[in-house]
Order: C-alpha cells, then sequence, then structure tokens
C-alpha cells in the first residue's frame, strides 16, 4: 500500500510539474498572443473597411457599366489609334536616332576637323615662332651686312677712283662708225674701183686701230694707233655707253667729269652723243638694243645712282649752250625757246645784244625724262646744215652741263661754293657760276654747294670745205668750226708737252672748257669714218688723240673739297 500511495505521489508530483510547465506556456502564449489580438482586431476593421470600399467600387462599376457599354464600340478603333500612334512613336523614335546618329558623326568629324585645325594653327605657330627667330637672326645678318656694305662701299670708291686715275684721267676711247650709202656716194671714181676695199679704216682689237690705205698715186698708208678703248663698226651704243658708266660714279663720287666726241663732220660724233637723228624730239624706248646716245643713258643712270642713296639729296640743274662761230649762246634762255630752228645768225642772241651776258640758264631737272625732254627741246634749236658730206651736219659746238648740288648748308664767311669751285669764263663778264650770289660780305646764309659738274659736248665736225661744198655762211662757220677745234688741239697739245702757257683764251671753246680740260675726268671719243675717201681727216682725228693720251694731270677735281676726298 505504501508503495502504490509513492507511486501516486511521485505521478502527482510529475504530472503537477508537467502542468505548471503547461501554465507557464500558456502564459507565454497568452502574452505572445496579445500583440495578434490587437492585429487580428485590426485587420478585421481593415476587412471591414476594405468590404464597403468594394462595396462602394462595386457600386461605382454599376453606375460606369453603362458608360463602359457605350464607350466598348470605339476601343478597337483607339486601340488602333493608339498602335499608329505607337508606331508613329517608333519611327519618329526611329529618325530621331538617325538625326541624332549623323549629328553626332558631324559632330565627330567636325571636332576631328577641329582638333587637326588646332594641331596645324599649334605647327603653323611653332613655324611662325621658328621664323621670327629667323627673321631676327636675318635682320641682324642684314644689319651686319649693311655696315659691312657701307665700308666695302668706301673700299670701292677709293679703288674706283685709283682706278679710274691709274688708266688716266684723261682717255682716249676711238670709234669706227659703219660705212654708210652716202660714203659710197661720196667715194671718188678712183676708189670705186670693186677690188679695192672701201673700208680703210679697222679695228684689230679692243684697244688698237689700223688705217690701210694703198690709193692710186699717193703713199701707202699703214698705221696703227693706240686707245684705251677701240670700238668696231658692228659696236653698239650699249657697249660704248659700258665704258662711259663708271665716270658717272666718279661723277657721284664728287668728280667732275666731261665726255667729249671729236672728228670730222658725218663720222658719228651726234650719233654717239646724242642717238640718231629724230624728227620727232621724244624720249626714245630704253634698252641695251635701243640707239640711245650716252646723253639719255647717262641721264638714266645719274639719276639711277641718285636715288640709291637719297640722303645726299642731290639736285640736278641743266643748262646747254652751243658754241656758234666763236660765240656761245645759251640755248635754254628764254628768248630762244619761241625760236625755231633756222639759220643761226637769223636768231637773236644775247652776245649780240650786249657785250656782257649773263651766266647760263640753269635749269633744275627731277628725272632722266625732264633731262632728256629738256635736252631735246634745245637740240631743235641747235645750228643745222645739210652739207655734201652730212645732210643733218652740226653747225656748233653742243655742250650740257648737269651740275649736281648738295642741299643748302652754311657757308663760311666770305666763301661761296663758286669759289671753291669755277664753272669756267667763257661767258663774258658773268659772275662765277652759282646760284644766287650772297647779299653782304661775310654773310652766313645758307648757300648750296656744287657736288659736281658733267658736261657731255658734242662737237662740230672739222671739215674740207671743198668736200663739204659750202659756200657763203656755211663756209665762214666751216672756218669757225676749223679754227676752234685747232684750238682746242693746241690746248692739248700744250697740256701734253706741259707747257707753261696754255692758250686756252683762243677760242671761246677752249675757254669755256677750260675746267674740263684742265681738271676734270675727260674721256674723248674720237669718231672716225671707214671710208678711204676721208683717211687724211681720220689720220689727222687719231694723230690728236694720240697726242691728247699722252696729257699728264694731278687728280681731277670735285665739286668740294672735301668731295674730292671719296665718301
Ligand atoms: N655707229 C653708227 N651706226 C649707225 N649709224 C651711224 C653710226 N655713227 C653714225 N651713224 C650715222 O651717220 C650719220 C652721221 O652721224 P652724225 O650726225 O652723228 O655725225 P657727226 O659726227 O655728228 O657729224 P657733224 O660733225 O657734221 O655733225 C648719221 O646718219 C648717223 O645716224
Ligand atoms: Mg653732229
Amino acid at each position: 500500500m505504501a508503495a502504490q500511495g509513492g507511486r501516486w505521489r511521485r505521478f502527482s508530483e510529475q504530472r503537477a510539474k508537467q502542468l505548471q510547465r503547461q501554465v507557464q506556456v500558456s502564459r507565454c502564449v497568452q502574452t505572445s498572443n496579445h500583440p495578434l489580438f490587437s492585429c487580428a482586431q485590426q485587420y478585421r476593421g481593415m476587412t471591414g473597411t476594405g468590404g464597403s470600399t468594394a462595396a462602394g467600387l462595386c457600386s461605382r462599376c454599376h453606375e460606369r457599366d453603362p458608360l463602359r457599354r457605350s464607350t466598348a464600340p470605339a476601343a478597337p478603333q483607339l486601340r488602333r489609334g493608339v498602335q499608329t500612334l505607337q508606331q508613329d512613336i517608333e519611327a519618329l523614335r526611329a529618325s530621331v536616332l538617325e538625326v541624332f546618329r549623323a549629328c553626332r558623326d558631324h559632330l565627330q568629324d567636325g571636332l576631328s576637323e577641329m582638333v587637326a585645325a588646332v594641331q596645324r594653327a599649334q605647327l603653323c605657330h611653332q613655324a611662325l615662332l621658328a621664323w621670327q627667330s629667323k627673321a631676327g637672326h636675318l635682320e641682324r645678318s642684314l644689319q651686319e651686312v649693311n655696315a659691312r656694305y657701307e665700308l666695302e662701299t668706301q673700299k670701292r670708291k677709293v679703288l674706283h677712283n685709283r682706278l679710274v686715275e691709274l688708266k688716266g684721267n684723261i682717255r682716249v676711247h676711238c670709234r669706227i662708225r659703219p660705212l654708210l650709202p652716202f660714203d659710197k656716194e661720196l667715194d671718188d671714181a678712183a676708189s670705186r674701183d670693186s677690188s679695192m676695199p672701201a673700208g680703210v679704216v679697222h679695228a684689230v682689237d679692243d684697244e688698237t686701230i689700223l688705217v690701210k690705205c694703198d690709193r692710186p698715186a699717193h703713199a701707202l698708208i699703214n698705221k696703227t694707233y693706240n686707245f684705251e678703248r677701240v670700238y668696231g663698226p658692228a659696236e653698239s651704243q650699249h657697249v660704248v655707253f659700258g665704258d662711259v658708266c663708271p665716270l658717272l660714279t666718279s661723277l657721284l663720287d664728287g668728280y667732275n667729269v666731261c665726255i667729249l666726241a671729236y672728228g670730222q663732220t658725218g663720222c658719228g660724233k651726234s650719233y654717239t652723243m646724242l642717238g640718231p637723228h629724230s624728227e620727232e624730239q621724244r624720249v626714245p624706248a630704253r634698252g641695251p638694243h635701243s640707239d640711245l646716245g650716252i646723253l639719255p643713258r647717262a641721264a638714266g643712270e645719274l639719276f639711277r645712282l641718285i636715288s640709291e642713296n637719297p640722303s645726299r639729296s642731290l639736285k640736278v640743274d641743266v643748262s646747254i649752250v652751243e658754241v656758234y662761230n666763236n660765240n656761245i649762246f645759251d640755248l635754254l634762255a628764254k628768248e630762244h625757246r619761241t625760236a625755231v630752228s633756222g639759220p643761226k645768225l637769223e636768231a637773236p642772241t644775247t652776245k649780240a645784244a650786249k657785250q656782257e651776258v649773263s651766266p647760263p640758264t640753269r635749269q633744275p631737272v627731277h628725272s632722266a625724262e625732264d633731262f632728256v625732254a629738256l635736252a631735246a627741246g634745245s637740240l631743235r634749236l641747235r645750228a643745222q646744215l645739210a652739207t655734201q658730206v652730212h645732210a643733218r651736219s652740226s653747225r656748233s659746238h653742243l655742250i650740257i652741263t648737269a651740275t649736281l648740288t648738295t642741299a643748302p648748308t652754311c657757308s663760311s664767311p666770305g666763301k661761296r661754293p663758286s669759289d671753291r669751285q669755277s664753272h669756267g669764263p667763257p661767258l663774258e663778264g658773268r659772275p662765277p657760276c652759282g646760284r644766287a650770289s650772297p647779299g653782304s660780305p661775310g654773310a652766313q646764309e645758307p648757300t648750296e654747294q656744287v657736288h659736281a659738274k658733267l658736261q657731255l659736248v658734242d662737237l662740230a665736225g672739222s671739215e674740207c670745205a671743198g668736200v663739204s661744198g659750202v659756200t657763203g655762211s656755211a663756209l665762214r662757220e666751216t672756218s669757225f668750226i676749223n679754227r676752234s677745234l685747232a684750238a682746242l688741239a693746241d690746248v692739248l697739245g700744250a697740256l701734253s708737252e706741259r707747257r707753261g702757257h696754255i692758250p686756252y683764251r683762243n677760242s671761246q671753246l677752249t675757254h669755256f672748257l677750260q675746267d674740263v680740260l684742265g681738271d676734270a675726268k675727260l674721256l674723248v671719243i674720237l669718231c672716225v669714218s671707214p671710208s678711204r675717201k676721208h683717211v687724211a681727216e681720220t689720220l689727222r682725228c687719231l694723230g690728236l688723240g694720240a697726242r691728247v693720251r699722252q696729257v699728264q694731270r694731278g687728280q681731277a677735281g670735285g665739286g668740294s673739297p672735301a668731295s674730292r676726298r671719296p665718301r
């Protein structure tokens, strides 16, 4: 019984424990169920609200039913419209995409072009910088070269003028003109023999001339002469001027220069100095092949040289005179301008009007064209005559003088440019050539300084009256021409023999040329005819040339003492 009681007790105890545990669990469940309950209540509430909302919606659905029924037939149409719209939208999107792609491609192209351009610009910029530095470098070297050029120019001037002096301040060139139709007309019967050559004067080489003539009843002539330069009949005006040109450089260096053509009538003096005779007095075309004479070429070269160095501001004044029957006529004087060419004795002359004449008119020229036009105008007034030798024979000696002056400066008291350089005495009673004479002696007035003078002289030709067939006043002209040329030969002879007295005053020509004969760089161009008929005159002319070569002088002079030293 006791055992049974024990078992019962143990069972009861276990059961109690179990129950206790269950109570605890239910308590826990209760506590955890509590929020669930409240949630369930909430949901229940919500379900209620949802139910009422659903009921509301159901009632609204019922309300909309008639609307739905009425719109139902339009729905497929709308659907189709929507579909079309969707397709349109798709197409639009596709085209927008296409445009976008095209724009993008364009932009990319533009961008790459821009990049390339920028790169190019950078390259250009770099190149520009390189060029800039090169330009700077070149500028510096140019300055150096200029400085060196200046130095070399100085040296050149010294050497050039030394060379001209070594060649001789008096140079003699000889030009043989070609045989011309009138030479044949002149030839005498004996010389018309076809076995005899018509030309008897030959250029052996650049410096030697040969006169070889075997005429019946005459002694054989076989003579050679040497000159600084001999031009054959075929040599052009251009070649002749080529040898004259260096003298113009000397002129600009401040030396007086005189170029003088000498020879018998019809042998080419005027052709050489002025060019061929032309009815129209116009400025002929330039160029190496043209017939231009020394005057227009020298005028061109003179102004070219002046323009090379404008800082010197040289002015050119021209005077033109002719020595006719041992009188000097100013061809630029106003009273001559209206006169027409004709017998000179009838033309009004200053010399005839009064004993004392003024200095020759000096007219400023500003270009070679001015210079040539002025000379051409004066040439119309020059005395000319048709002789048996030459249809347009010059009956006077023509002297064209270009005076180069520098800008006015203050002269020292009592000293004028004209004191430094006499312009020669030929115009009787005239004051020494110069511009305005200063008012009071000793006054310091700005005066022009004579830099140098260029004289171009086309002499009248020596002639034998028997050959030229002149009579009357023309014969008188011939006698004056021959006498003045003889006076020139005497002066040159006296100079070559270094005589104490030089007979400059024996003729107006030598008197006028006194300065240049005694002082300037003088180039004598002997013009000779190749014709057998003129052989005696040719020999006389060459003999004079040979004598001129003997003349020895000091240094050629210039416009001012300073200018004598090459600058
Ligand atoms: N080198 C030459 N070439 C071609 N023709 C020439 C040459 N030299 C002269 N003449 C011609 O010969 C002729 C005479 O020449 P120019 O008038 O120059 O002689 P000049 O020596 O001046 O004579 P004058 O003393 O009588 O005035 C002209 O018709 C000229 O054109
Ligand atoms: Mg002449």
